[in-house]
């Protein structure tokens, strides 16, 4: 069609209409390439080629810590990749993954001369547990496996960690640190560690306000247990409580409402 003074406008129009029509098809063949030039980068990690293999993954420092909520954990995690015979094994792939909102840096790497790898964890943004979980492959083709709990805590139950540190652990954890002697060893009756979710979960809000504000002997338990209603106020039974739950294994669950259950 011949463009005269009179269909000059359509001619605008529909020439407009093409660069725009342009202008989407650019947009989106560049929103692919980005998206392609995205997933590249993530898989970007060059392909590791285990050296060696081992049979089994162990923790060497840097499980079960607490940070606030989309913090970068205080401590790095250093698992070791082990034989059968439980010697260390340099050179072996190992893999972490995450849930959801989490940082892994490096999410995989060869173990080092001592058969370990250090990572820095950073947690996603809602309290609770985060379950990480380690692989490497065997020399059979499978792959080994390890859980490794980190915790998200809110302040309340960060004000429930101290808590404990400071009263609660020498007792009931019966592991020893340097900075801390446990004096689990001598207790006629044994405490439960708080990570006891079997025996823990089964013990009510109230339960649990009472043995600790009360000690054992208010409710017919072991005179071992202390009372701590002088010594801490109410809202450090709560926190401690509210650590007690989070730190639960197997998770805690709140009872749901009572019209849940009908
Ligand atoms: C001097 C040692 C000691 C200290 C310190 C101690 N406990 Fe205990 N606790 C015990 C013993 C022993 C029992 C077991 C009592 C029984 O079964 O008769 C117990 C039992 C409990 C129980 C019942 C569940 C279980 O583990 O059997 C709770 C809850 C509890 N303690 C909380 C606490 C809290 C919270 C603190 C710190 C504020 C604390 N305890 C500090 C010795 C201690």
């Amino acid at each position: 069609m011949k463009i005269t003074p009179r269909n000059l406008d359509f001619h605008l129009r529909a020439a407009r209409r093409t660069a725009a029509q342009l202008g989407i098809l650019l947009a989106a063949l560049s929103a692919t390439l980005l998206s392609v030039g995205c997933m590249h980068r993530q898989s970007a990690a060059p392909a590791l080629h285990a050296k060696a293999t081992g049979s089994a993954i162990v923790i060497v420092s840097g499980d079960r810590q607490l940070g606030s909520p989309g913090s970068l954990l205080p401590q790095s995690l250093v698992l070791q990749v082990n034989d059968d015979q439980g010697n260390a094994v340099p050179g072996a792939v190992l893999q972490l993954a995450g849930p959801a909102g989490v940082t892994i840096r490096p999410a995989q790497a060869l173990t080092d001369d001592n058969g370990q790898v250090t990572v820095r964890l950073t947690l996603g943004g809602i309290s609770g547990l985060y379950p990480f979980t380690a692989t490497s492959p065997d020399a059979h083709g499978k792959t080994v496996s390890l859980l490794i709990p980190e915790y998200a805590a809110g302040y309340q139950q960060q004000v429930g960690f101290q808590v404990n540190a400071t009263y609660c652990s020498r007792c009931h954890d019966s592991n020893s640190t340097v900075e801390q002697v446990s004096n689990y060893d001598n207790l006629a009756v044994k405490p439960h560690a708080f990570t006891s979710g079997d025996i823990y979960n089964k013990l009510s809000h109230a339960d649990l306000s009472n043995i600790i504000a009360h000690g054992g002997v208010a409710v017919n338990r072991s005179a071992l247990m202390p009372a701590y209603g002088w010594t801490l106020s109410k809202p450090e039974i709560e926190a401690v409580i509210s650590y007690i739950r989070l730190i639960s294994d197997p998770p805690y669950r709140a009872p749901g409402l009572v019209y849940d259950k009908q």
